[in-house]
């Protein structure tokens, strides 16, 4: 029996490469996201099928659903991966549509497809979090906390949903070079830092396949976390010095 994956944020960067790989690995795709001509390219390439979603919106997302559903009734991988940058700081911009699609869209799409990855048990969801789930950085503080919140969704719901046999891996990537985050704003001796997301893609799919819980990728971006959990007046300051963004 062909294993079936809902991948949302299909149409681009991170979800693309998913699930280019996960069809290459045998899986059966089905692609969410909000631009038809990306989704329906795609869905041809890898022969699997696309349903339109904007996932920060609770009942498109049950809609969505109940039309995958009528077609599968079991599945057996769910990777939360839509998201949008905030590219404001909390004194301007809009906090509300970034927490609506990065925390809450994944929150929508576990229950929705909860019955169908408990009938698939055991099973998996992929939670791609972001190492801003644990530093607050300034320029973007309502991203870093729509990704701080998406953490703290991802890690309860490892431990809840663990007996009820559906793995929940969460990854936490650096900079990686996409359309919705080109990084050629980063001082030049940081851009090497930035990795493609194929790379986040094969991470992804190890996670599941190796039953990988909470990870940071490329594994050195973790130490952004560990500054700010020990030392979080230091890297406010370090953050805060004028002439940083
Ligand atoms: N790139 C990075 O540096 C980086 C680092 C850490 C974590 N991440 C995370 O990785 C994930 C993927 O980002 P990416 O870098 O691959 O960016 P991307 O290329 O811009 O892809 C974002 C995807 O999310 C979809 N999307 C956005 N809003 C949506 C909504 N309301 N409903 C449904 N789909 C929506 C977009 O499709 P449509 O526009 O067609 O809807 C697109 O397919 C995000 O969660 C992001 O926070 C990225």
């Amino acid at each position: 029996m062909q294993r079936i994956a809902v991948v949302t944020g299909a149409s681009s960067g991170i979800g693309a490469e998913i699930s280019r790989l996960l069809a290459r690995r045998g899986w059966y795709c089905v692609l969410l996201a909000r631009r038809e001509d990306r989704l329906r390219a795609l869905a041809e390439e890898i022969r699997g099928e696309y349903e339109l979603c904007d996932v920060g919106d609770r009942e498109a997302v049950d809609r969505a659903a109940v039309r995958i559903l009528e077609r599968h009734s079991s599945i057996h991988l769910l990777v939360n991966n839509a998201g949008i940058p905030a590219r404001s700081t909390f004194l301007e911009g809009d906090p509300e549509t970034v927490m609506r699609t990065n925390y809450f869209g994944g929150i929508w799409c576990l229950r929705a497809f909860l019955p169908a990855l408990e009938a698939a048990a055991p099973s998996d969801v992929v939670n791609v979090v972001s190492v801003a789930g644990v530093v607050a950085f300034p320029p973007s503080g309502p991203y870093s906390a729509s990704k701080h919140a998406q953490l703290a969704f991802s890690r309860a719901t490892a431990a809840q949903l663990r007996s009820r046999g559906v793995r929940v891996h969460t990854v936490k990537p650096g900079f990686v070079e996409t359309e919705g985050f080109p990084q050629g704003w980063l001082p030049r001796p940081m851009r090497r830092f930035v990795i493609g997301p194929e790379k986040i893609a094969e991470h992804v799919v190890a996670s599941v396949e190796h039953g990988r819980g909470e990870t940071t990728v490329p594994r050195y971006y973790a130490i952004g976390g560990v500054l700010q959990a020990l030392l979080p007046n230091v890297l406010a300051r370090v953050l805060g010095r004028p002439g940083k963004p």
